[in-house]
């Protein structure tokens, strides 16, 4: 099978607001029915970046190329409605006055039974048959989220840009409406591009992630990889909260209180940080002062005195101060786990799922 073709091709793209660069040299591909979230923190200039893709602003440097037609770069700046794009943004606003059949039809020009037909299997497969007569001020935020889903999708665009989509509804609907709005659009074959700052949604939607930060593309990967493969401390950092423990590197080795740890790379005396995810933090039981034998994989076991223990649904969370250090470290279990303040228990880290990165970074 030949790969699937790609539909969104951005690159050099540049954007600058009072000499201050907002998107900086941004490079992107996407291929036909293919998702790539656009995951970073507020201001980092994510939607500056979707919407110089759909065309409601203009580019200061790079290139935009749907479908293998150029739609702008520094000389050309075709309009949104001549890119092939839909859109979808957090304040999707139906046209109130026009039925939900209509609000579907909007951008169609075909003949009419050809409409009429497009119309109702959108509104099929977005699972609103019957809805068309309908007015939006009858139907529920994620009703109204899928007509605007029809809508966008109804022209057959090969480029979905969709910017916070998904934020405006309340957390139990936002889930079936994701799946929804995932299947259909895997199924029309568009290529997205899905802006969030909800490191959830991105996991949970993009087959790429596109880590963005300050302007720029810091990593790109599959959710698997850049989870468990943050190119940086702030990376790993934007998906979970994590455990830093400092160390100085010497011969290649870092002392730490789970025993030393290999620091290869590192210059003689460079300070390192080792970081870890809290679930990857295992806790075992103090036995009469002393812990379980250590293991290649886990390492040393290190003794450390609860602090707090937080239930929070899905998981408990429990804070250490380590005997070793007195540094602070957090660690995860599944469920209900609620030890008191005070006793001393001992954790082990999973050697394969720290990051050790140089300190400051
Ligand atoms: N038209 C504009 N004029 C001046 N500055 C702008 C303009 N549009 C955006 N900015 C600035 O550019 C930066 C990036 O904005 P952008 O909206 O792209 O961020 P974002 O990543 O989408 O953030 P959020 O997650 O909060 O939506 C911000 O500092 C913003 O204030
Ligand atoms: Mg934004």
């Amino acid at each position: 099978m030949s790969p699937p073709p790609v539909r969104l091709h951005v690159t050099g793209l540049t954007r600058a607001f009072g000499g201050q660069p907002v998107v900086d040299d941004l490079s992107l591909t996407i291929a036909a029915g293919q998702v790539t979230c656009l995951l970073g923190p507020s201001g980092c200039g994510k939607s500056t970046t979707l919407r110089m893709i759909a065309g409601v602003e203009p580019l200061d440097n790079g290139r935009v190329v749907i479908d293998g037609r150029v739609v702008a770069d520094q000389g050309l700046h075709l309009p949104p409605e001549a890119r092939s794009v839909g859109l979808m943004f957090q304040d999707f606003a139906l046209f109130p006055h026009m039925t939900v059949a209509q609000n579907v039809g909007f951008g169609l020009r075909d003949a009419r039974d050809y409409k009429a037909r497009r119309v109702d299997a959108l509104l099929e497969r977005v699972n609103l048959t019957g809805f068309g007569p309908k007015h939006p001020h009858q139907l529920s935020g994620g009703e109204q989220q899928r007509v605007a889903l029809a809508r966008a999708l109804a022209p057959r665009p090969r480029v979905m840009l969709m910017d916070e989509p998904f934020s405006g509804l309340d957390n139990r609907l936002r889930d079936g409406i994701r799946d929804t709005t995932l299947e259909v659009l895997k199924d029309e074959g568009t290529a997205v591009l899905l802006v969030t700052h909800e490191p959830d949604e991105a996991l949970r939607m993009g087959d790429e992630i596109a880590l963005m930060r300050a302007g720029r593309i810091v990593q790109r990967g599959s959710p698997y990889n850049v989870y468990n493969a943050p190119v940086d401390r702030a990376a790993a950092a934007f998906f979970s909260d994590i455990n830093v423990i400092r160390g100085t590197s010497r011969g290649a080795l870092t002392n730490t209180p789970f025993g030393a740890f290999l620091t290869p790379g590192h210059a003689e005396g460079a300070e390192v940080e080792i970081v870890i995810r809290p679930q990857h933090l295992k806790i075992d039981f103090d036995r009469a002062g002393r812990g379980p034998n250590p293991t290649p994989q886990d390492g040393t076991a290190a003794r450390g005195t609860v602090t707090r223990a937080r239930f929070l649904g899905r998981e408990s969370l429990v804070d250490f101060a380590m005997d070793f250090d007195g540094s602070r470290l957090t660690a995860s279990v599944p469920n209900v786990f609620l030890p008191k303040p005070g006793t001393a228990l001992w954790l082990m880290i999973r050697r394969d799922r720290c990051f050790v990165f140089p300190a400051g970074r």
